[in-house]
């Protein structure tokens, strides 16, 4: 699909709405008679609650109710279709006991008539505990890392352990090897807008006001924890103020607002504060892996071994693709990985942008950076040399990749070629200065969705779908699908999202909605025209009376015979003659038998400069030029903007992000702005998205590989990669500190 509105760089149809205040968020959504609630979290790390003071809080100003374990109602917590991952399976069940798992594990909720007042009397509440501590480490001699359950199905997604050829033979005997550890921190997703719900009760039905990247998993959720059923329960999200996975799940904030709506019988709000927001809303977690590389002198891969761990609470088991890229990024005959997992005292983590493969992705890359360096090679022509034909994994074609391309692309624009390969060699005055690349990759799924299409009769189009924005341009990308496929302008499609009762969509993570949702919106629209033909054709006033379905053809959003050069009828006159809006839903996805034969992935390159002070160790990085392989760009502006925003999380894994527990009772050391760094104008350089022409026939109709994640994917190891050029030393714990490099 290509035309004159898919491939623009059109600005975003709700950019205005976004600056002017006009787009409202969760916590935007007032509604009459409505009270607060403030979440109290446990302040010890494991065991149970001994006490609460509730009475004393209740005669505090404005205090409408003091929710706890001893007065909360019992949940039903019943199973319920669409997860998130069917290996996050239990759920923490919030004030339905006494037990402590975690720090910061919600232990009662207050209700008051503003804001301040429930602050006041959440802050004033005396909770006593029993404690024990937690073991928040995955290298306290106390945790133990166990074989996933789900990765240990025979047909498992992620897989526990995957094997070919003789990987640990051919590397202990490999003419030159690496074999080192790589550990990468806890990150927290910091999006600006908060996690918020305002939850209405009427009757049995339940309205909520939510931050959610998948509202109807929202509701399904929500209806089996209360015991209702899924139609009772509406979730209202139109704007995401960014969300990088954190809102991909229902977290028990959710449950606690709508709880509090019943107990108290008015609407409630409830907001995270910016430190709960490091409790109990999911977190990237902690990867300790190994990778061995094994090659002959030429620089061929004979041997890959990739182990890694990651964490998860003691109540879920939280999965990430950390091994899976492994085995298809390059060409060689031997290679195994291992993937466990580390039950800790600590909330379940949570996709987080790039998810698996941003972590699992760095160890390989920096492993093959230093391989080059064993090799004496530059570590392009190292990937070069070891490009596969197809996906060796999985023994099948790539329904395309561009790898090479990408590097030739980033190559260009960066000035690779101007690397002198030798590391501490290159300096600006007294800065050392490091040149590092790493290539990306991330799958290109495609999910079912489905969407609803309505012609209405002043020539104008709706389109519906239960997606999510979180801030992609979705509500942009999608109106342009849908304006290309009718041959309409713009202006004449009215996009809407976010609301349960929309024909149902995957969740907005993953890189999928363009390819899910976006196929599901050309499908509704196609069967929209269809639905006008039809009508068209047996109606006596319409110029295509009498001609077969077949025969007639859509031109600009007119209806013709084929081939009849007459501007045809607008969809207005047909829907005027209908004398109703005309509406078609549809639902899209990947034919099962294409998915079956093809290897889908992007691919990207991610080329780093930094700057290092060789007296204080300051690490800047300077510019980045980033080229991807991600089939078609629907808008290549927003694009841009997404891949930029990726790279920007990158320099925040590389450089600054972590989430430090305390190994006594499990506290977020640094649960706010502070002291958790993350980039911020001064750290971002001059960064540089490129898309190579890449078609690929095979993913979707709309031939796109989404570009969420990928962004993210290669940057965190082209830093550390370009670091090491720098200084000569390597750093293999993210993120890189200055004392490190000193
Ligand atoms: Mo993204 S981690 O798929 O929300």
């Amino acid at each position: 699909m290509t035309g004159t509105i898919v491939g623009q760089p059109l600005p975003r149809v709700d950019g205005r709405a976004k600056v002017t205040g006009a787009a409202r968020y969760a916590a935007d959504f007032n509604q009459d008679s409505q009270l607060h609630a403030v979440i109290v979290s446990a302040t010890v790390g494991l065991g149970r609650v001994t006490a609460i003071d509730s009475a004393r809080v209740e005669a505090m100003p404005g205090v409408v109710a003091v929710i706890t374990h001893r007065n909360a109602p019992r949940l039903a917590y019943g199973a319920h279709k669409t997860y998130i991952d069917p290996a996050v399976g239990e759920r923490l069940h919030v004030l339905q006991d006494d037990k402590v798992r975690f720090y910061g594990q919600p232990v009662a909720i207050v209700v008051a008539d503003t804001l301040d007042h429930a602050e006041r009397a959440a802050a004033a509440l005396q909770v006593s505990y029993e404690s024990e501590q937690p073991t928040v480490d995955p290298q306290d001699p106390r945790a133990e890392a166990i074989i996933p359950e789900a990765a240990a199905q025979p047909d498992a997604r992620i897989p526990a352990d995957t094997a070919r050829g003789e990987a640990d033979n051919a590397l202990a005997n490999a003419e030159v090897k690496v074999d080192e550890t790589y550990d990468i921190a806890r990150e927290n997703h910091n999006p600006m807008e908060p996690h918020a719900t305002v939850a209405a009760w009427s009757g049995d039905r339940l309205t909520l006001w939510s931050k959610s990247q998948f509202v109807v998993n929202e509701q399904a959720e929500i209806a089996a924890i209360f015991g209702i059923p899924a139609e009772h329960v509406q979730v209202n999200c139109p704007f995401i103020g960014g969300a990088f996975g954190t809102s991909l799940r229902t977290w028990p904030h959710v449950t606690l607002a709508a709880l509090a709506a019943r107990q108290v019988g008015r609407p409630v709000k409830l907001v995270l504060t910016r430190k709960q927001m490091f409790f109990t809303t999911g977190h990237r977690p902690r990867t300790l892996q190994r990778i061995g590389l094994g090659a002959t002198r030429e620089g061929k891969l004979t041997a890959v071994v990739h182990e890694g761990t990651g964490e998860t609470s003691r109540y879920e088991q939280f999965l990430e693709a950390l091994t899976a890229a492994t085995g298809y990024m390059y060409s060689c005959p031997n290679v195994r990985t291992r993937y466990r997992l580390t039950p800790l005292d600590t909330g379940t983590p949570n996709h987080m942008r790039g998810p698996g493969e941003a972590s699992g992705i760095f160890a390989l890359e920096c492993a093959l950076d230093e391989l080059s360096y064993a090799l004496g090679m530059d570590p392009v022509e190292l990937r070069r040399r070891n490009e596969p034909e197809i996906d060796e994994a999985e023994g099948k074609p790539f329904s395309s990749r561009s790898l090479l391309q990408c590097y030739d692309q980033a190559a260009e624009h960066f000035g690779w070629s101007r690397r002198d390969p030798k590391p501490r060699a290159m300096r600006d005055g007294r800065l050392l200065v490091g040149m590092g690349a790493a290539s990306a990759t991330y799958p290109a799924y495609h999910a079912p969705a489905s969407a609803l299409v309505r012609l209405r009769p002043d020539g104008t189009a709706e389109v519906e779908v239960a997606a999510s924005d979180m801030g992609p341009g979705t509500y942009t990308s999608m109106t342009q699908v849908a304006a290309e496929t009718l041959g309409l302008p713009m202006e004449r499609v009215r996009f809407s999202l976010g609301r349960s009762d929309f024909p149902p969509a995957p969740s907005h993570g993953g890189s999928w909605t363009m390819a899910s949702v976006g196929s599901a919106i050309r499908a509704a629209c196609l069967a929209a025209q269809e639905e006008a033909a039809k009508l068209a054709v047996a109606d006596q006033r319409s110029p295509v009376f009498g001609a077969n379905v077949e025969d007639v053809e859509w031109a600009a959003g007119r209806l013709r015979r084929r081939g009849d050069q007459a501007p045809g009828q607008p969809y207005r006159d047909i829907v005027a003659s209908a004398g109703r809006a005309i509406e078609a839903d549809a639902s899209a996805q990947r034919d099962p038998e294409v998915a079956h034969r093809y290897s889908m992935h992007a691919f990207g390159a991610v080329m780093v400069e930094v700057a290092i002070d060789p007296d204080v160790g300051t690490i800047r990085v300077r510019r980045a030029v980033g080229a991807y392989g991600i089939g078609r760009v629907v808008n290549p502006r927003l694009a841009r903007s997404q891949c930029i925003g990726g790279m920007i999380g990158g320099i925040g894994m590389a450089l600054m992000e972590r989430t430090a527990l305390d190994g006594r009772d499990g506290r977020p050391v640094n649960a706010h702005m502070a002291d958790y760094l993350m980039p911020v104008n001064l750290d971002i350089p001059h960064l540089e998205a490129h898309f190579v022409d890449e078609v690929d026939p095979h993913v979707n109709p709309l031939g796109v590989k989404g570009l969420g994640e990928i962004a993210l994917v290669g940057m965190a190891p082209a830093i550390a990669n370009a670091v090491f050029h720098a200084t000569g030393i390597r750093v293999r714990t993210l993120p890189i500190r200055i004392e490190d490099v000193l």
